[in-house]
Parts: C-alpha cells; sequence; structure tokens
C-alpha cells in the first residue's frame, strides 16, 4: 500500500490499483470492475472505450471519488482516497476533478451565464466569479448567449456550457461520460476538438467514457473496457 502511494506520488494524478467494484450483495451482486489497474498521468489523454455496460461510468465514479472500491485502492495525488477524511475528499472533488456528463445536466432554471457562476462559486470561488464566468463562456465561444435558459440552447451549445461549468472548477482531472452521446456527429466533432484544444491550454487529464470507436481514435491514450475488465491498452 506505502509503495503504491509513494509511486503515485511521484508520478500519477489518479490511478486504481486492482479496484473491483461490487453492485448489491451476495448472488444477486453485478461486478462492475474486476481487479482494474489504471494510472492517469497529469496532462494525459485517455480514452475509456467499450461497450455498454463493460463499466466505463463505475470507472470514472471511483477514480472521481463518487463510488467506493469494492477491494482495491483509488490514489489521488499520492493519497489513498480512502486515507483522506470527507472533507479533504470533498475539496478534493470540489477543486481537482470535474465531469462532463452525456446529457449537459444544467440547472434548467439558471442562464448559460449562472450556471458557470454557480460553478465556480461552490468551488470556492468569490472576489472573481462574474469575471472568471465570462471568461469561460467566451473561451467556448457561447458569450452571446449568457443570458440564455438550458432550453434556449441546442445540445451542443448545452454542452459547451457543461464543459466551461467543468472548468469553472479549475479542475486537474475532467472526467467526460459518453460527452457527445446525444449529439449529432457533426456538433460531437466539434464539441470534441473543442475540449482537445481546451485540454492542451489548461493542461488538465482528460478521460473520455465512449462506447463509441470514432470518438475514442481522437484521443492519444485508448484503454478498452470489457465486463469490467481493462482487455487492451493502445497508446
Ligand atoms: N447503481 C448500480 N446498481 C447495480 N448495478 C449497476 C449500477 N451501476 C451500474 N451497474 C451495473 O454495472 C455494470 C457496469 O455498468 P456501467 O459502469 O454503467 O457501464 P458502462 O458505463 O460501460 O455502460 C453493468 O452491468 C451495470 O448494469
Ligand atoms: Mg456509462
Amino acid at each position: 500500500m506505502q509503495g503504491v502511494a509513494a509511486t503515485s506520488r511521484a508520478q500519477f494524478l489518479a490511478a486504481c490499483r486492482d479496484v473491483t467494484v461490487r453492485y448489491g450483495s451476495c448472488e444477486a451482486a453485478v461486478i462492475a470492475l474486476d481487479q482494474v489497474d489504471i494510472a492517469l498521468l497529469p496532462g494525459e489523454t485517455v480514452a475509456l472505450w467499450g461497450p455498454s455496460g463493460s463499466g466505463k461510468t463505475t470507472l470514472l465514479h471511483v477514480l472521481g471519488g463518487l463510488v467506493e472500491p469494492s477491494d482495491g485502492v483509488v490514489v489521488w495525488e499520492g493519497s489513498p482516497l480512502s486515507t483522506l477524511d470527507t472533507s479533504a475528499r470533498a475539496r478534493a472533488r470540489a477543486r481537482g476533478i470535474a465531469y462532463v456528463f452525456q446529457g449537459s445536466n444544467l440547472l434548467p432554471a439558471f442562464s448559460a451565464y449562472e450556471n458557470v457562476a454557480f460553478a465556480a462559486y461552490v468551488a470556492g470561488e468569490r472576489s472573481s466569479v462574474e469575471r472568471h464566468a465570462v471568461e469561460l463562456l467566451a473561451l467556448v465561444g457561447l458569450q452571446g448567449k449568457a443570458d440564455n435558459l438550458p432550453a434556449e440552447l441546442s445540445g451542443g451549445e448545452a454542452q459547451r456550457v457543461a464543459i466551461a461549468r467543468a472548468l469553472a472548477q479549475r479542475p486537474r482531472l475532467l472526467l467526460c461520460d459518453e460527452p457527445t452521446g446525444h449529439l449529432d456527429s457533426d456538433t460531437s466533432t466539434r464539441v470534441l476538438d473543442m475540449v482537445d484544444a481546451l485540454q492542451r491550454r489548461f493542461g488538465f487529464t482528460l478521460v473520455v467514457a465512449t462506447h463509441d470507436a470514432e470518438v475514442a481514435s481522437g484521443l492519444r491514450r485508448i484503454v478498452e473496457l470489457r465486463d469490467g475488465r481493462i482487455v487492451g491498452q493502445l497508446t
């Protein structure tokens, strides 16, 4: 265990060591992840690729500290997540790890600007919330839609707001779960190109879970999942 922590502190942003996740108990248990080992380097770009039910979402949730492994260890910046107390874990999540989901999951009664500003506020920002939110909306090309409600945005625009909202946390790890699953292929390409450009600009570690081979093939490292196991890697 200490060896894991020491290695991870030196090299990795986040890692899973021999992680198994079971949902339910006894005979009814589903093994969503089966002894998974994965380490994420700072600034790298990774696709988690596999069919529906292969464990992609569970692995993102484990890496993000939302689901605790049944067995194994998740390491975040050198410390096993299980050794952090609740508030330290919440801080790591609020400041270090951000999510983008398939549907944009924006707060429906809040404007695009308010969605982004609220995330910056929750992440602990105070004096620069307004400027930061305006800058982020401009970065995703939506300065003209700041006052629109989510219902007044296209799918691609809503997803760009969701990306701006995630970046408002200044994440070191951005976890995207089927981020283009609801988008047509042109819009999907544009959104992914934007995430890629933002990754190069800000240097966060990017993990994209996808069942789509075309989406996965655009990323520099591809980790293939089947039935909760890593069955292949392409770098
Ligand atoms: N909350 C849950 N309770 C029970 N089973 C779950 C739960 N979440 C996922 N599973 C099961 O775990 C397996 C992996 O699911 P998931 O991680 O969502 O895969 P993917 O994202 O690749 O579709 C599937 O068999 C799924 O049915
Ligand atoms: Mg999923």
